[in-house]
């Protein structure tokens, strides 16, 4: 079976770079989705209670057989449970809900103003009992991330943000490189709204690709993580078939170019 690349976090976890979002999926849809995937090949699921699905990709864990140390599962704390002792609660939940005795990555969903801090001192607790493999953060720009430092002395392992050429965040991903937090795209298709921007053609037909499959592999040329949602077994094929090339250095800069501060989700700027 085809292995997606890996990388190494900056606690020695090892980590896909290629996985499944479940982001508004439900019910038998997000269970068959979970299962699909794992048979495709997919081995990193990311999830939030916030998507309603734990359970369904516990159960799709379960049936699918695999063995628990292949799989590296990823949630998150919701928003409302943000604080110290409300995170650890709502780490528990978690846990029940996905069948299992511990997380791979463990998120702070948003950084909410008054309750950051708290959550990831939670965070950090995990890591330290050995609850959680890694922590990390989502939607956290520069300024968030800079002010870590007044309150802990661990840095995030890995930042999930909304990152696609048409939200091309280039300070952001040196300030990650330069400092060994890897960046996660989310929303990585942009929900589709982007994929037939003709200016995509020309890579498309040079590769023999979907506008899908070169902006993912645009991801991991950048050395990045990427979590393509799809409930379809074909288009999660697809978004998996991307490891056979590669795009050269100068059409990355192309797709680079496209930056329009395109965004699906909030700006979390507005959270600082
Ligand atoms: N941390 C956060 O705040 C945050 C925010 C947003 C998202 N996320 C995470 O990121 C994941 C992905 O983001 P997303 O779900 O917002 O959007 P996305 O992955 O950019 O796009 C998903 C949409 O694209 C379609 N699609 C999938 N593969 C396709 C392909 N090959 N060709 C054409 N269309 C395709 C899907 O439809 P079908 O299902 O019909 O294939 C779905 O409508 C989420 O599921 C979630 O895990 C995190």
């Amino acid at each position: 079976m085809i292995q997606p690349p890996y990388r190494t976090l900056s606690n020695g976890v090892i980590m896909p770079l290629l996985g499944l979002g479940v982001y508004d999926i439900y019910h038998r849809e997000a269970e068959t989705a979970v299962l699909s995937a794992l048979e495709i090949g997919y081995r990193l699921i990311d999830t939030a209670p916030l998507y309603q699905n734990e359970t369904q990709v516990g159960n799709a864990i379960r049936q699918s057989g695999i063995a628990r140390s292949e799989l590296f599962i990823t949630t998150k704390v919701s928003n409302q449970d943000q604080g110290f002792e409300s995170t650890l609660r709502a780490f528990d939940q978690s846990l029940k809900k996905l069948n299992t005795d511990y997380i791979d990555l463990y998120m702070i969903h948003w950084p909410i103003r008054q309750t950051r801090a708290a959550s990831w001192l939670a965070l950090c607790k995990l890591l330290e009992l050995k609850r959680v493999r890694a922590v990390g953060v989502a939607n956290y720009l520069v300024p968030f991330i800079e002010e870590m430092s007044a309150y802990s002395s661990q840095l995030p392992m890995v930042n999930q943000v909304e990152f696609t050429p048409w939200l091309f965040q280039r300070e952001l991903l040196d300030y990650c490189v330069a400092r060994n937090i890897l960046l996660q795209s989310y929303s990585p298709l942009t929900r589709g709204i982007k994929l037939k921007d003709p200016r995509l053609k020309s890579l498309c037909q040079k590769y023999r690709r979907t506008p899908a499959q070169i902006i993912l592999r645009w991801n991991l040329d950048h050395g990045i993580s990427t979590i393509p949602k799809s409930s379809s077994r074909e288009r999660l094929q697809e978004n998996f078939s991307i490891f056979d090339f590669q795009l050269t250095r100068e059409e990355i800069q192309e797709l680079d170019g496209l930056n329009e501060n395109f965004r699906i989700c909030e700006d979390p700027i507005s959270l600082y």
